[in-house]
């Protein structure tokens, strides 16, 4: 694979993006892609298909084998169905017992969403909050292991009664499955699971339901965005630039069917040295902050890279209860309070 710099990119890019009205907010290259995060909120969905298929046609030459990533980081103005005399999509109904959805996504796997759901979830309880914790992911569940419990659920009347752990009202696949069975489902077996999961559950008068999502975009992503009545999205990411840019592929999925963006959280941020208390910036400072700030969503804060956090999500213990006085149990707290006053609940 040939060598491939900013400098061989940036004058095929700039004029094409620029002459639509748009400007750069990222290109980031790498051996297996080329990627490009465009903010250009004014631009229309026609305009902004010809772009990427322009700039797709410009860097062909140079990609070679690469993949080439054009993400926009603002939604394009969908056209309004009602001046074309169709109907807005319903809303979907309200959640029994459920006053809040609020889904917890990234677009790369591994980047610490269940980490972060358990953590926001228990912060969100010690702001006096009424909290459920939802996992979704339906081929790799990881609350049983978050929590420590293998419980099974009862079932009464079809409806699943939520398996209770510190004081959150918790649900996950991995509480019906055997352990270490495969599964093996597809598209609409998925898609009623992700439903059941969600609807079928006796909820009892949660203020706000966190629900922990599967990497990517594929069939529980789409069908909790399409059937989920969610008040709003955080995304988390790790702070290298494909990282975000995949994060901005998760953004955009919730953009499109007009989910607010709660917040991005940038996890595994920077160490800190546990025998010198030192702190290194592995990947570089400040990366999702500065996503945050050019895509105007709000920053909820950076947590560090972390043995304890790691061990406590392995013994299954929050990490917020386990340690009620460290850095990062603040920091958990500052983006709950955060997300808990953009629903109006504090
Ligand atoms: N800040 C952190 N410091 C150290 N380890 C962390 C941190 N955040 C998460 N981890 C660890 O990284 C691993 C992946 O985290 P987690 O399972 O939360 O990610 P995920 O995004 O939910 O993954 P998946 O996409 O597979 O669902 C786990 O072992 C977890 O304990
Ligand atoms: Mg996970």
């Amino acid at each position: 694979m040939t060598e491939l710099t900013r400098d061989q990119i940036d004058p095929l890019v700039h004029p094409l993006i620029e002459a639509a009205g748009g400007t750069v907010l990222t290109v980031a290259i790498d051996a297996n892609s080329i990627g490009l995060v465009i903010a250009a909120p004014e631009i229309s969905r026609e305009a902004g298909s010809k772009l990427e298929h322009d700039l797709r046609t410009a860097l062909a030459p140079l990609a070679g084998t690469r993949d080439i990533h054009v993400v926009f980081s603002q939604p394009r103005r969908a056209p309004d169905p009602r001046a074309v005399g169709g109907k807005a999509p319903p809303r979907p109904e309200p959640i029994k017992g459920v006053k809040h959805i609020v889904a917890v996504a990234s677009g790369k796997g591994g980047v610490g969403k269940s980490t972060t759901s358990l953590n926001l979830a228990v912060a969100l309880q010690t702001l006096g909050l009424t909290v459920g914790l939802l996992d979704v992911d339906i081929f790799g569940p990881s609350l049983p292991t978050l929590i420590g419990s293998n419980a099974r659920p009862e079932a009464k009347d079809k409806v699943l009664q939520p398996i209770e752990a510190f004081g959150l009202q918790t649900m996950s696949i991995g509480f019906l499955l055997e352990a270490d069975q495969p599964v093996v489902w597809r598209g609409p077996r998925v898609m009623g699971a992700t439903q059941q999961m969600l609807k079928d559950v006796a909820w009892d008068d949660l203020d706000v339901l966190v629900v922990d999502m599967p990497p990517g975009t594929g069939d529980v992503q789409l069908t909790m965005v399409q059937q989920a009545p969610l008040s709003g999205a955080v995304i988390v990411s790790t702070p290298q630039d494909l990282a975000l840019i995949d994060a901005r592929k998760g953004i955009a999925m919730f953009e499109k069917v007009g989910v607010p963006i709660l917040g991005l959280l940038e996890n595994m941020s920077h160490f800190i040295c546990p025998k010198c208390g030192e702190t290194t910036d592995i990947y570089g400072e400040g990366g999702a902050r500065k996503a945050a700030e050019d895509g105007n969503i709000p920053f909820l804060g950076a947590l560090p890279l972390s043995l304890e956090l790691r061990i406590s999500a392995d013994a299954g213990k929050p990490f917020v209860l386990d340690h009620p006085e460290s850095p990062i149990t603040e920091a958990y707290l500052s983006a709950a309070k955060a997300v808990a006053q953009r629903l109006a609940l504090l």
